[in-house]
């Protein structure tokens, strides 16, 4: 067990398991009771492993014909938590259930289906999972013929699941994120079989195209590439999504084009670092660069990406991104932190000076670039100078804005082993000078924009006030102005006369245009 993560070991005594059967298909058990059909469960020492074997491509029909109209009359809800990866999953698994025949509700005692798709990043995203499991179980007992289902990272963790086996019976299917495309099977067994299936996969899969994904609004996510092989010290992704594998362009590139058919206004790529695509094809010298090359002549106003990692970000990818046009001056770029010490210890492969190298470049080359950040506080054993350091390189960087995070510690992961001698109260202290720090640069990056003229993407109408618009530029500021309704969807010119610190202020000064510069 490693030091500080979560200790899920008292879930691990199966000593009330019966085992029923066993074969290579996987293993019946009983616990209290309740039967369960291990098809294949999460083992963290195999996530860690990186195979050679190349990954196949399938292009197949997502649900067979046996399979559809299962779900017809009946509803369906997802539960997203973590990030824009989750996000775009639940778009898929939504695509394929509504070509099961379910339909969407918002309304949770309405549903037949629910399935949380969880994030295992931090803890306490682990803890809202479990906390609305125990409100699913009243749910589960007042209709019992909810299937409720458990996917996404945290399906990935052995502790998870065997404490969902153990402690949480009512669930009826785990899966993970590697066999989302099996959704439909798993939903079918769960209707005509009583037991819990468990079907989660160590190894990455192939990757699958044609799934079906339902989309909404006008901006569309597209995965560039799956996995992480970075091993950052701290972190779970590497064992919760497996290794890294890239889209063939052409796969990526049709898709984007059919979405700008489509009308879509917007493109965010997808990926754990969207920089290292292309790395692990044998056949072709093609990267990232090279993409967004590609991508750069298809005609959609906007293109982002999320997230590029330092350490991957080359000269041409930097080239190619100063041409613009679609290609938005926004970068998000995480540091983590601003000392070479913790950067070593974190293994996140650059150092304090070639950050700031590359920040320098990507500003020669880009000079009205926003640059946004994740930043860890509180490091094991990170000390008040290194948390210096970390405060002096966002001031000399003027990030537009940052994800800060409390550091974390996973289990099965080298930091959560490592010494902290840091006390609580210090982290939470630093992280709220950080916080601080960020408000006022957030403000003044804001500020800047008073008396200017900039493009917005217009979204909908504000929350708390139907007759404001709301919009995002293309650097992905929230921009507030007085609009009619029929200019959502559409691009606008706003002039800015106030900034806050999370959003600017302007008023329109035209109609709307035909599309960015
Ligand atoms: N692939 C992306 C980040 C994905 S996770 C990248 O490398 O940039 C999003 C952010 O969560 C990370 O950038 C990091 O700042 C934070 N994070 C990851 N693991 C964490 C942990 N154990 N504790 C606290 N924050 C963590
Ligand atoms: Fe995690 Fe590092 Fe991979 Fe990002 S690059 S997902 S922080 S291991
Ligand atoms: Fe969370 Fe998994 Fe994303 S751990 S942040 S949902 S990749």
């Amino acid at each position: 067990m490693s030091k500080g993560a979560k200790d899920y070991s008292k879930y691990f005594d199966f000593s009330n398991a019966k085992v029923l059967s066993e074969d290579e298909n996987g293993k019946r058990i009983r616990i209290n009771g309740r039967e369960i059909n291990i098809i294949s469960e999460p083992n963290q020492r195999q996530e860690k492993m990186r195979g050679k074997q190349d990954i196949q491509v399938h292009y197949e029909q997502a649900v067979p014909n046996e399979i559809m109209g299962l779900g017809s009359g009946k509803r369906y809800i997802i539960y997203t938590y973590g990030c824009q990866m989750n996000e775009h999953d639940t778009e898929t698994m939504s695509g394929l259930l509504e070509q099961m025949g379910y339909e969407k509700t918002d309304d949770r005692k309405q549903a037949d289906l629910i399935l949380l798709n969880t994030c295992a990043i931090r803890e306490n995203a682990e803890d809202k999972v479990f906390g609305e499991l125990g409100h699913l179980k009243t749910l589960k007992l007042e209709r019992p013929g909810l299937v409720l289902g458990v996917c996404g990272c945290m399906s990935q963790e052995e502790g998870v699941v065997n404490r969902i086996m153990q402690k949480h019976q009512f669930v009826d299917i785990i899966f993970g994120t590697h066999n989302i495309h099996r959704l439909p099977y798993l939903v079918r067994d769960a209707l005509f079989n009583k037991e819990m299936v468990v079907e989660v996969w160590s190894k990455e899969g192939d990757i699958i195209e044609n799934l079906p994904k339902k989309r909404e609004g006008m901006r569309g996510w597209v995965n560039i590439m799956y996995g992480c092989d970075k091993f950052c010290t701290y972190c779970i992704v590497p064992y919760t999504r497996g290794k890294e594998r890239s889209r063939r362009p052409e796969d990526v590139i049709a898709e984007v084009r059919e979405l700008a058919r489509q009308g879509f206004k917007e493109i965010t790529l997808l990926g754990q670092n969207v920089n290292a695509y292309g790395k692990d094809f044998t056949d072709m010298n093609y990267l990232f660069g090279d993409l967004m090359a590609d991508i750069h002549k298809i005609d959609i106003p906007r293109i982002r990406f999320m997230t590029s990692h330092p350490r991957d970000f080359d000269d041409h990818l930097i080239e190619v991104l100063a041409k613009r046009g679609n290609l938005v001056e926004h970068i998000h770029l995480p540091v983590q932190s601003g000392s070479s010490e913790v950067l070593k210890k974190m293994s996140r492969k650059y150092n304090r000076d070639q950050f700031l190298e590359l920040v320098r470049k990507i500003k020669t080359a880009i000079p009205d670039v926003v640059m946004t950040t994740d930043i860890i506080v509180g490091f094991p054993g990170e000390t008040d100078e290194q948390f210096e350091d970390t405060m002096s390189l966002v001031r000399e960087v003027e990030f537009d804005s940052a994800y800060t995070f409390l550091y974390s510690p996973r289990e099965g992961t080298p930091a959560a082993g490592m010494e902290d001698n840091v006390p609580l109260e210090v982290k939470k202290a630093r992280l709220q000078r950080l916080n601080d720090l960020m408000k006022q640069l957030s403000r003044i990056g804001n500020e800047r924009l008073i008396g200017q003229t900039v493009e917005v993407l217009v979204e909908g109408e504000s929350k708390n006030n139907t007759a404001i618009l709301s919009g995002r530029t293309r650097t992905n500021k929230l921009v507030h102005f007085e609009g009619s309704k029929d200019l959502i969807g559409q691009f606008v010119q706003v002039k800015v006369y106030d900034a806050m610190t999370f959003y600017i202020k302007g008023e329109l000064v035209t109609e709307p245009m035909q599309m960015s510069s």
